[in-house]
């Protein structure tokens, strides 16, 4: 099967496609048809030269979103030859990530796919989709409060504008660029703003893009959770009653439901551009040169 690895930490050329036997699964796994996945920022940071995400050893393959067909599935558990599945699926310690023809990944791990996309626009479900509600659940925004979004036009923060937007949250969405703001408020923002001096004064804040130059959008006792990289600043932290890192946890029960709001049309999937796995050093430079709506997928 062909595999997209990394076979040193450098820049995108050091992403080679390369040929692997197929998978063999262990117990409790199944074996998934890679039909799709994406690529996010984190597998970008991984690629990098002294990045603090290592993998366990190289060559290895990268990325974090699955969707796909099942060809074998243990019994009992519940999935079965032909089933269309998602999964979110980081890169294993000896190297098995998600740019693969062939995974095999705990079945307990699998979700369906959402059945009114196909599986190149639902593999961009996993890592944010999930990312963006655990961080909402963390935040806890009762209806009466203002949240702001940061990086409101991006994977994680265009689900989060959404998912919140549908329990009745007034949210505001911060974007890189105006030309982005028509968009998020398409997605469900009560407004979007591309100038953080002027956005306003928010009792919670979910922040993607790593803003803390702005300490001002945070009210006196509010609530802030980030999943950027970045050092929480101790101006934010005194302003704060709360703020705090968040980092994705696997939860395929959750992304079950998360596949239904699609289905149900209360979540839309963003695919910005799509490569076949042939062109994932093009595709690496297209998602590091931002700007976009949306994901980069993969087709496999
Ligand atoms: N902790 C975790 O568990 C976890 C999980 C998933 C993701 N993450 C992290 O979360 C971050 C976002 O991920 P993602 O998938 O949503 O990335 P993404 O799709 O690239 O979105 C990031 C968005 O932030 C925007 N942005 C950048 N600077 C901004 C600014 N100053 N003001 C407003 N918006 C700004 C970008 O706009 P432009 O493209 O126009 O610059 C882009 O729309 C990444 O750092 C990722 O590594 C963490």
């Amino acid at each position: 099967m062909k595999i997209a690895a990394i076979t040193a930490y450098g820049g995108p050329e050091v992403l080679t496609i390369g040929d692997v036997p197929t998978p063999v699964p262990g117990p409790g796994e199944a074996l998934v048809a890679v039909v799709a996945s994406t690529i996010n920022p984190v597998d970008v940071k991984t690629r990098m030269p002294g990045t603090p995400q290592q993998v366990g050893s190289l060559p290895a393959v990268l990325g974090w979103d699955i969707a796909g067909i099942v060809i074998t599935a243990p019994s009992g558990s519940g999935w079965a030859p032909g089933d269309r599945v998602i999964a979110m699926h980081p890169p294993t310690p000896d190297g098995a990530g998600s740019w693969q023809q062939y995974a095999a990944i705990p079945a307990a791990r699998l979700a369906p796919a959402p059945e009114s996309v196909d599986l190149l626009t639902a593999a961009t479900l996993p890592l944010a989709g999930l990312t963006a509600d655990q961080a909402l659940a963390r935040l806890d925004v009762r209806e009466h409060e203002r949240l702001l979004v940061t990086g409101a036009g991006g994977g994680v923060g265009g689900m989060a504008v959404q998912l919140a937007a549908a329990r009745g949250i007034k949210t505001a969405g911060l974007v890189s660029r105006p030309e982005h703001e028509p968009a998020v408020l398409a997605l469900g923002a009560a407004s979007a703003h591309s100038n953080p001096v002027t956005a306003g004064e928010f009792n919670a804040i979910f922040d993607t893009a790593g803003i803390f130059e702005h300490p001002h959008l945070l009210r006196e006792g509010g609530r802030l959770i980030t999943v950027s990289d970045d050092t929480i600043p101790e101006g934010v932290n005194q302003r704060a009653a709360g703020a705090d890192h968040n980092y994705v946890q696997h939860d395929p029960r959750r992304l079950r439901e998360l596949a239904g709001l699609v289905d149900a049309g209360k979540l839309v999937l963003r695919v910005a551009e799509s490569y076949p796995l042939s062109r994932i050093e093009h595709a690496h430079r297209r998602a590091e040169a931002g700007g976009m709506l949306g994901k980069v997928a993969l087709s496999l």
